[in-house]
């Protein structure tokens, strides 16, 4: 539970984030209307709309932190008008349509918290035809990164204190995305809009997005930034853009170059960035000025392959895990009459060496009949 505090006080702290939902809600929100809260949190902007008139508000969240939302709202006095569910949103039905799907999955280059996936299958299932949604649209801007401390994120495999048998891992965290706070100091070229993402629409499912920048001054060119400048309802906007004062100070994306290089003050880098919308994968490609060979970076190079993505292959023949194996037989002793403890002795009792200590079997049982069962 202390790591959902530590996130959620983050996105209740950011300056002038809730400000600006409340005025979002405030301007689409009719009184008696019904809301589904996506990605609940602790509940804040379902409590805003029931503060500003909202009949009842679903609140959904695969985290602990739903339960902080049922009890908040339970404290204010809205307990019977606010409904938790825990749980994913992809995995949820509504008993009825609601008038307006909300939530703050806003990532650091807008995109990339999976808001688009997010959105259009809240559109499609939970809202009324002519519903409303906060937020709108996303407009995602570029600008080119010259700075010391992004360098060393990028470079952190190659530093003096990591052991010689791990800096082959450089080149794969060339191809990472990190997050970071800009300056304006950290810019060497200045922001240009890349794109434009409607949440509102059946966008595509892929995005791929162009984008030239003006180096401002002479230097190193060590990457990208990437940020949001999103429309939560018309004439009511949220950025982070480091450049201004209204930033609700979110960190922004840096995705990093393969190898920095030099410009002069006015050369032209060109930039593509690629994203599907149902996945995590971003691409993106740097063409330095003059010459100079383009650089091609993909989140897909950093990606470590496990043997889940080779189950993932529709036509290969499958056998259960040890942990599959026995994930299955404890399951298959809730029979609606034992209780855990009865379910724990009969696990240890029937396969005693599940796992190498009792201990680790006790623990094991009960964490899968936590997150099976039904109370
Ligand atoms: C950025 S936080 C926003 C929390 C809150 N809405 C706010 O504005 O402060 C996103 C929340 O969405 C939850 N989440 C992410 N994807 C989800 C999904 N598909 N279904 C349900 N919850 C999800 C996370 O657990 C997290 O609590």
């Amino acid at each position: 539970m202390s790591d959902v505090l530590a996130e959620h006080i983050e996105y209740l702290t950011l300056p002038g984030r809730n400000a600006l939902y409340r005025q979002a809600i405030e301007a689409t929100l009719r009184p008696g209307e019904r809301v589904a809260d996506l990605g609940c949190g602790v509940g804040v902007l379902g409590l805003f709309c029931l503060e500003a008139g909202a009949d009842k508000v679903w609140g959904i969240d695969s985290s602990d932190a739903v339960h902080l939302a049922r009890e908040v709202m339970n404290r204010c006095g809205y307990g019977d008008r606010y409904e938790c569910i825990a749980g994913s949103t992809f995995r949820t039905v509504l008993p009825e349509p609601v008038d307006l799907i909300i939530c703050d999955h806003v990532g650091f280059f807008g995109f990339d918290y999976g808001i688009i996936p997010l959105m259009r299958d809240a559109r499609q299932r939970f809202l009324k035809p002519g519903g409303a949604m906060i937020p709108q649209a996303l407009d995602l801007m570029v600008a080119g990164v010259s700075s010391d401390e992004c360098l060393a994120k990028a470079d952190g495999w190659t530093r003096d204190c990591v052991p010689g048998q791990f800096r082959w891992l450089d080149r794969l965290s060339r191809n990472v995305r990190y997050s970071h706070q800009f300056s304006p100091v950290d810019l060497i070229a200045a922001p240009v809009a890349l794109g434009h993402v409607d949440l509102a629409a059946d966008e595509p499912d892929f995005f791929s997005f162009e984008a030239v920048l003006t180096a401002t001054r002479a230097g190193r060119f060590d990457g990208l930034a990437g940020w949001f400048d999103c429309r939560l309802c018309d004439g009511v906007r949220m950025t982070n853009n480091p450049l201004v004062d209204e930033s609700i100070r979110r960190s922004q994306a840096f995705l990093p170059a393969e190898e920095s290089f030099p410009v002069e003050a006015g050369d032209a880098v060109g930039v593509t960035v690629r994203f599907r919308a149902d996945d995590t994968l971003i691409s993106w490609t740097i063409q330095p000025p003059g010459q100079a060979k383009r650089q091609q970076m993909s989140t897909f190079k950093s990606t470590v392959l496990t043997p889940a993505d080779l189950v993932k292959q529709p036509a290969r023949p499958l056998t259960l895990s040890h942990e599959g194996k026995a994930r299955a037989f404890v399951l298959a002793q809730v029979d609606g009459q034992r209780s855990g403890d009865e379910i724990v002795d009969r696990v240890l009792a029937e396969w005693p060496d599940m796992f190498p200590s009792e201990q680790a079997v006790r623990e094991f049982v009960k964490s899968v009949l936590a997150h099976h069962c039904a109370v």
